[in-house]
């Protein structure tokens, strides 16, 4: 997200000088934190279930790039961009770095985050290997006005509810949902990859007070139904 010096308030950037800021519309949404998630081992620095992640951590675009882990790669290099391009013009940008972003689907077609949790209610037999880091779409929404509104906001802010497996999701999914048929069983065998913790104190300071994942899930499946891509 760029913030112009002087331009203090979303509403004050005028429209000729909305282009600026739509042209970085696409780092706005920049994650260090999305799938591939395991974008954040390459760091060479293992993430287990007492390691806390927080802003000061980056991913390495060499390591990224030999994992083939495209996605995260086009996101990593985002970001560096817009941080050299605005330092050369003196103009502050802020980074909101979420999750999975998951909650009520607003467009007609579904995204990436969203076809995660309908993979598991749309009777596939097993569940992926794999943690994600979740978060609520509003609380994403909410953090990149307050990231424009507040004066003081700076540099980069972690954006995760929760880092969950698909395993303790499907269990959620299924306490909640107990008539459907979501997998109990991981495409592989134990152990499972580590979940690890994300800071959410730098957040805060947005005044985000971060909607449970169980909140979250909910508000996806009703979504995904009232959209009709599962039918129960
Ligand atoms: C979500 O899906 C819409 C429609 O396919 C697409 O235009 C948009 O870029 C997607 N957003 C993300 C964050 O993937
Ligand atoms: C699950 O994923 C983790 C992390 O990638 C890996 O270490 C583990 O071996 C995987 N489990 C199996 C049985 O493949």
């Amino acid at each position: 997200m760029v913030q112009r010096r002087g331009y203090n308030s979303l509403r004050q950037i005028s429209l000729r000088k909305m282009p600026l800021t739509l042209l970085f519309k696409a780092v706005m949404a920049s994650f260090i934190l999305l799938p591939p998630l395991n974008s954040l081992s390459m760091i060479h620095r293992p993430r287990t279930p007492e390691v806390v992640v927080d802003e000061t951590w980056f991913s390495d675009p060499n390591i990224v790039r030999e994992l083939g882990r495209w996605y995260a790669l086009s996101k990593t290099l985002a970001e560096d961009a817009a941080r050299n391009f605005l330092n050369e013009y003196d103009i502050k940008l802020v980074v909101i770095n979420p999750g999975a972003s998951i909650g009520p689907v607003l467009q007609p077609e579904l995204n990436l985050s969203s076809s995660l949790i309908l993979n598991l209610i749309n009777g596939s037999p097993t569940f992926q290997n794999y943690s994600f880091g979740w978060i609520n779409v509003k609380d994403v929404a909410n953090a990149h006005i307050q990231a424009y509104e507040i004066i003081s906001s700076t540099g980069r802010y972690c954006l995760i509810e929760r880092v969950a497996h698909f395993s303790e999701v499907a269990d959620i999914l299924r306490h909640m949902y107990p008539t459907l048929k979501i997998p109990e069983k991981c495409e592989d065998d134990e152990p499972f990859m580590p979940t690890f913790q994300v800071s959410k104190e730098k957040a805060k300071s947005l005044g985000i007070e971060f909607i449970p994942l169980e909140v979250s899930l909910r508000e996806t499946v009703e979504s995904l139904k009232e959209k009709k891509f599962v039918d129960f």
